[in-house]
């Protein structure tokens, strides 16, 4: 899952400035066939019960492998799917979602064969990104017990994959967005998930939580 050679890679040559308007304009014509109030009834706001927050890779649209459509997902994507604490984008998506939208889930979610994993397990220098990427060593080394024994180069990086999924859902509960949430009794959950873009399926990391009981002391806001 963490191959580094390209083998069959999608053919995207079709794919121009051009036909994206031209899908635009598909995209209108097949929405107003099924409903002619489409576009009308999407404008008049917005109700999503689900934030994502996932990786930017073009492989892992969040609305497409859910089957959601417009409006069901609020979603913030960024290099391997990091809940960085002063990431003011990802704060601002996160207070905005929780706090106005009231969503009921947030998910994070990453997937197997992620260039960032692969990039930040590699001794190799990328440059600026370099910077985001020591979030992803930083928990290397607090797994580094666990990850040093897998032998396997593939193996290592799925679970990585699945450990950087782990402490990110954390990093979202050790905000003071969630848990004010919690304390004032918003339902709301925190979730963790990897897609394997080999097969569509979401595999839960089963580290949901709606409240801040996992947290180690230190993080917990009384
Ligand atoms: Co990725």
């Amino acid at each position: 899952m963490c191959a580094k050679k390209k083998k069959h890679t999608h053919d995207n040559s079709h794919i121009t400035y051009q036909s994206l308007l031209e899908g635009n304009k598909k995209f209108i014509k097949n929405h107003l066939k099924i409903d002619p109030e489409y576009f009308e009834k999407l404008a008049s706001g917005q109700n999503p019960p689900v934030l994502w927050i996932g990786c930017a890779d073009s492989r892992v649209p969040a609305n497409q492998i859910t089957n959601t459509a417009p409006g069901e997902i609020f979603v913030h994507r960024n290099i391997a799917n990091m809940v960085i604490h002063t990431d003011m984008s990802m704060l601002s998506v996160l207070d905005y979602a929780v706090n106005v939208l009231q969503v009921r889930h947030v998910i994070v979610t990453g997937h197997y064969g992620c260039g960032g994993v692969i990039a930040a397990i590699s001794n190799k220098e990328f440059g600026l990104i370099d910077n985001w990427l020591r979030h992803i060593k930083d928990i290397y080394r607090v797994h580094a017990d666990e990850l040093d024994n897998i032998k396997d180069e593939n193996q290592r990086c799925d679970r990585l994959v699945e450990l950087n999924v782990i402490e990110n859902a954390y990093n979202l509960c050790k905000t003071s967005i969630v848990q004010n949430a919690w304390k004032n009794g918003q339902l709301l959950s925190v979730h963790g998930w990897v897609y394997s873009i080999r097969t569509g399926i979401i595999t839960d990391m089963k580290v949901s939580t709606s409240n801040n009981d996992k947290l180690d002391d230190v993080f917990k806001f009384k």
